[in-house]
């Protein structure tokens, strides 16, 4: 089948504005549209670019916005849109640095924000680890399945409008550790969410529950730890 790639270009230093270059291209419907991307930057423009690493779903670097929802380009193919006319643009909310790449500096700084790792200075009772039921593991398991990719985070019109806001991904990551049994740290996690830009700027909109890859519950576990916050009990 024969498709219409329009790609969003810009370069920041040269160029005035952004502009769409449009590529016709003769392709496999199974093709995915990081294939497509990887045609056009290997054989008709070098200078097209984008992020990419595992080509698998696995490292979260290829989220973009393909006909405007934010997938990763790795994971969908050309018969999934259903359409013959595709646009690829970079994420929103963060700034272009050059094409489809993005600065993910603000994203990560809210990822560490929220200390996403596990603490706990104590000695474990055998001498050896930290003890957990299938249960209590059970109850963050949702949580650890995050890439990092922020699909979530840069669909969310509460971060839009406030880049200041920790956002879904940063707080998806402290669920992950305020409910693990083992962990010692989640007073800090919740004292940072529950900030002018934590957890309450959330307005319940959903996008990045639509928009995770993994099929994260996000918008559940915000409300998770809004909960927490609300009745001091982490259950
Ligand atoms: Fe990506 Fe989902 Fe993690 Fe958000 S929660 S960064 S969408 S994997
Ligand atoms: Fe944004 Fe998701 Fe909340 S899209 S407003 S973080 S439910
Ligand atoms: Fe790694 Fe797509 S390239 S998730």
């Amino acid at each position: 089948m024969e498709i219409r790639l329009r790609v969003f270009r810009f370069q920041p230093e040269k160029d005035q504005r952004p502009r769409y270059d449009v590529y016709t291209i003769e392709t496999d419907p199974n093709e995915r549209i990081l294939d497509l991307l990887e045609y056009v930057r290997g054989d008709v423009d070098g200078s097209l670019s984008f992020r990419r690493s595992c080509a698998h779903g696995v490292c979260g670097s290829d989220a973009m916005r393909i006909n405007g929802r934010n997938l990763l380009a790795c994971k969908v193919l050309v018969k999934d849109l259903g359409t013959s006319e595709i646009t690829v643009e970079p994420l929103l909310g963060l700034r272009v640095i050059k094409d489809l790449i993005v600065d993910m500096d603000p994203f990560f700084d809210h990822f560490k924000s929220v200390l996403p790792y596990f603490i706990n200075d104590d000695v474990p009772e055998d001498g050896k680890e930290f003890r957990q039921s299938p249960d209590q593991r059970e109850r963050y398991d949702d949580t650890t399945k995050c890439i990092l990719c922020a699909a979530c985070t840069t669909s969310c019109p509460s971060f839009w409008s406030h880049e200041q806001y920790v956002g879904p991904a940063a707080i998806v990551n402290a669920h992950r550790f305020i409910f693990d049994s083992r962990d010692a740290a989640a007073e800090q996690r919740l004292e940072k969410l529950n900030e002018h830009f934590g957890v309450w700027r959330c307005r319940t909109a959903f996008n990045c529950t639509e928009a995770c890859p993994r099929e994260i519950k996000v918008t559940q576990a915000i409300a998770e730890v809004k909960r927490v916050l609300i009745s001091g009990k982490i259950e």
